[in-house]
């Protein structure tokens, strides 16, 4: 089975290739055309620019992904219906529907933060599908946090009933708990700009705040960001406030303190600490109320490695059998390997759709 899938629902442009046969997986190609450049100029995304883009960088895309898999025979076509920006969306659904009728091949729709959730059970699909459901159920239930530029979501992946046994009942979400206003990745996008630091915000947040992560001290220690809604006792997020902080902390300071390594170096690492803290503490909860084997990472923030050494660090202390998965950084990003592993699940659930039937939808939700 050859699936090639296809991502276009934010600001990244990408084809994957990912072959699974005779219990080998290979990811053929994954192609990621960034859009950074482009949007670095305005500091965010503009949808209409980044539609435009879709459009133009799509045709190349596919040729590259092609030649790097060798032309290999495509099987399915998988691509992202939503969440993200509609008109991006559009223009990956179209390509797909007209690839999936120039080739003959049925299409899976596949939903964004499922790939971002799945493409940690990537390992898993060389296996035969009775392998790869036994594997997956063993790891339930399970507490997955996506977190992303457009999402900060917590999220159940309940135990199957042992009465159930279709594959059809493995994949149930329950949201726990979302964003009430910016996700954190937007956030941190929001106080690099503020900072005058350039986009995206969240890897140049995380360099300058590595020298003083390591040693676990803020340099200017007089820096004291809010954790917003920490230690309420529901799951959901608020960000928007600690980027005012921020903004506010900025603002207080004259233009010889704010220009300088030192304070911006502090803020970033306060910053991205108040994220961290928010995060792991929001997630160990709904870990314990729910007694979860394992605490699944998604979405481009999930990337930031002192994130991820505070969660393994604190996961340990617990001395529980909690396990911890987040995948490779590159695949922790938009990428189109994540839609392809998703589909190839939806592919054993038989999911597959004629090209004509397939939707977008901004807004889509996990079930
Ligand atoms: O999942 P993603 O690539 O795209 C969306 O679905 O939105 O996430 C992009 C977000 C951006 O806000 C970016 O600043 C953030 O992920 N990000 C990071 C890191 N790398 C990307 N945030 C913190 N640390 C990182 N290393
Ligand atoms: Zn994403």
């Amino acid at each position: 089975m050859t699936i090639l899938a296809i991502e276009t629902s934010c600001d990244d442009t990408c084809i994957a290739i990912l072959k699974i046969e005779n219990c080998k997986l290979k990811i053929l190609s994954n192609v990621v055309s960034s859009q950074v450049k482009l949007h670095a100029k305005y500091g965010g995304i503009y949808p209409s620019l980044a539609k435009r883009e879709h459009q133009k960088n799509l045709p190349i895309v596919l040729k590259k992904a092609i030649r790097e898999a060798k032309k290999s025979k495509i099987d399915l076509i998988a691509v992202t219906v939503g969440p993200g920006l509609e008109p991006c969306l559009w223009t990956g659904v179209n390509f797909a529907k007209d690839l999936a009728k120039n080739l003959k091949l049925p299409i899976i729709p596949i939903n964004h933060i499922e790939a971002h959730i799945l493409v940690n059970f990537l390992p898993f699909l060389k296996f035969r599908g009775r392998e790869i459901w036994k594997k997956f159920v063993q790891l339930l239930p399970a507490i997955c946090l996506v977190v992303s530029g457009g999402h900060t979501q917590l999220i159940l992946m309940p135990a199957t009933p042992k009465s159930q046994v279709h594959f059809r009942d493995h994949i149930k979400y329950k949201i726990l708990g979302e964003t009430r206003d910016d996700a954190a990745g937007e956030c941190l996008d929001k106080v690099a700009r503020i900072l005058g630091l350039g986009y995206p915000g969240g890897p140049i947040i995380s360099k300058l705040a590595e020298p003083f992560s390591r040693r676990e001290v803020s340099p200017i220690r007089s820096i004291n960001l809010p954790r917003p809604m920490m230690h309420q006792k529901n799951y959901d997020f608020s960000f928007s406030g600690l980027k005012t902080a921020v903004l506010y902390n900025f603002k207080s300071k004259p233009g010889k303190i704010r220009k300088s390594t030192e304070y911006i170096q502090a803020i970033c690492t306060e910053v991205q600490q108040a994220v961290i803290d928010v995060l792991i503490s929001k997630t160990l909860r709904a870990a314990a109320e729910y007694k979860v084997k394992a605490i699944i990472l998604g979405g481009g923030v999930t990337a930031n490695e002192e994130l991820r050494k505070q969660f393994k660090s604190k996961i340990q202390s617990l001395k529980s059998e909690i396990q911890f998965l987040a995948p490779p950084k590159n695949l922790s990003t938009d990428n189109a390997v994540m839609v392809a592993a998703a589909a190839y699940f939806r592919h054993l659930q038989e999911e597959k759709k004629a090209w004509g039937n397939i939707e977008v939808n901004a807004n889509l939700r996990l079930k």
